[in-house]
């Protein structure tokens, strides 16, 4: 009974707070497929008179990015792209999978004002939280969309997303719970089909084991590494910084860093998983003596060394 008293509030704070920040939240994604760039927008930045031909006085109030996505999703999708079609767009898409509480889209948006941050997570809190900040910060390149990682291909059309960026995701150490990890090979050929020439996946972790995992899951997905660092602070100092790396790297973890692209060709077919699910198997054996355990398997290494003893 007192747990359910005690509940309560809190789901109407999260109600409340999607309710609020509903603007920059994107709650039919599969809508935008194919079109993110153009129809995110932000027209309300121009004056009326540079509104494109059917949206300028006619179709869209004065009211800026919200309005016209309202319009467009009265519209259908073709009437949409038609209407569309002049109007300016992003330069590029990129996705923040996983992007918690949004500090690295707030500051990535901030950075390149020409490019569209989507930033997915299945949490809803986080998204509340994602949608407060970008919201407060008056962004109109960043967006926030509840979703898990393996709807990435119906929200996106092949080709569309320049990058996706995997800050620190969730390690799920354990065999069972191996395909729930967005570094999984299965996600790996999802965000193949999504990526567009060129386009990269850009992992950073505190997490030597779900590096080395994840490396093994590149390779049987064909892709090719074109960045790998052990100290990714000193490689790109200057680049945004997760809530998650603030925290790590203030426990003494040090940001481990991959990028990869597609390799040439198509993906490779009857792909078998060869690889050891179990982070436990990529451990070092030294169980990491004297030196930052990754976040996520602090137990298993306490047990571990116990074992050894
Ligand atoms: C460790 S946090 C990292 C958050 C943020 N990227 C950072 O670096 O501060 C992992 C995030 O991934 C989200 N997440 C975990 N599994 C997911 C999945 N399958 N699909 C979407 N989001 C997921 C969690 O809700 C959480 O917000």
């Amino acid at each position: 009974m007192h747990g359910m008293h005690a509940r309560l509030p809190v789901n109407f704070v999260l109600e409340e707070r999607l309710e609020r920040y509903a603007d920059a939240i994107e709650i039919s994604p599969t809508s935008y497929r194919g079109r993110w760039a153009e129809a995110c927008w932000p027209l309300g930045d121009a004056a009326p008179g540079d509104w494109p031909d059917g949206i300028a006085g006619s179709t869209v109030e004065p009211g800026g990015w919200p309005a016209l996505r309202k319009t467009l999703a009265r519209l259908g999708e073709d009437e949409a792209a038609q209407t569309l079609h002049h109007a300016a767009a992003f330069r590029e898409v990129r996705v923040d999978l996983g992007c918690g509480k949004g500090a690295f889209i707030i500051e990535s948006a901030q950075r390149e004002p020409d490019v569209l941050f989507v930033g997915v997570d299945a949490e809803p809190l986080c998204i509340a939280y994602t949608a407060q900040h970008i919201m407060e910060a008056g962004i109109r390149n960043a967006v926030a969309v509840p979703a898990a990682g393996n709807a990435l291909p119906r929200i996106f059309a092949p080709g569309e997303v320049a990058c996706i960026y995997l800050n620190f995701p969730t390690p799920y150490p354990r065999k069972r719970e191996a395909a729930k990890r967005l570094v999984a090979l299965e996600r790996l050929f999802e965000y193949r089909d999504i990526l567009a020439t060129g386009g990269t996946i850009r992992l950073r972790t505190d997490s030597q084991p779900l590096r080395d995992f994840y490396l093994t899951q590149l390779k049987l997905a064909g892709y090719r590494v074109v960045h790998l660092s052990e100290d990714e602070r000193a490689a790109h100092p200057d680049d945004p910084a997760s809530e998650y790396e603030l925290r790590l790297v203030a426990q003494g973890a040090q940001v481990l860093s991959v990028w990869a692209t597609p390799g040439p060709g198509p993906a490779p077919e009857h792909v078998v998983q060869t690889a050891s699910l179990s982070l436990v198997d990529y451990l070092p054996d030294d169980l990491f003596a004297g030196r930052y355990v990754p976040h996520g398997m602090q137990q298993t290494i306490v047990n571990l060394r116990n074992r050894k003893r």
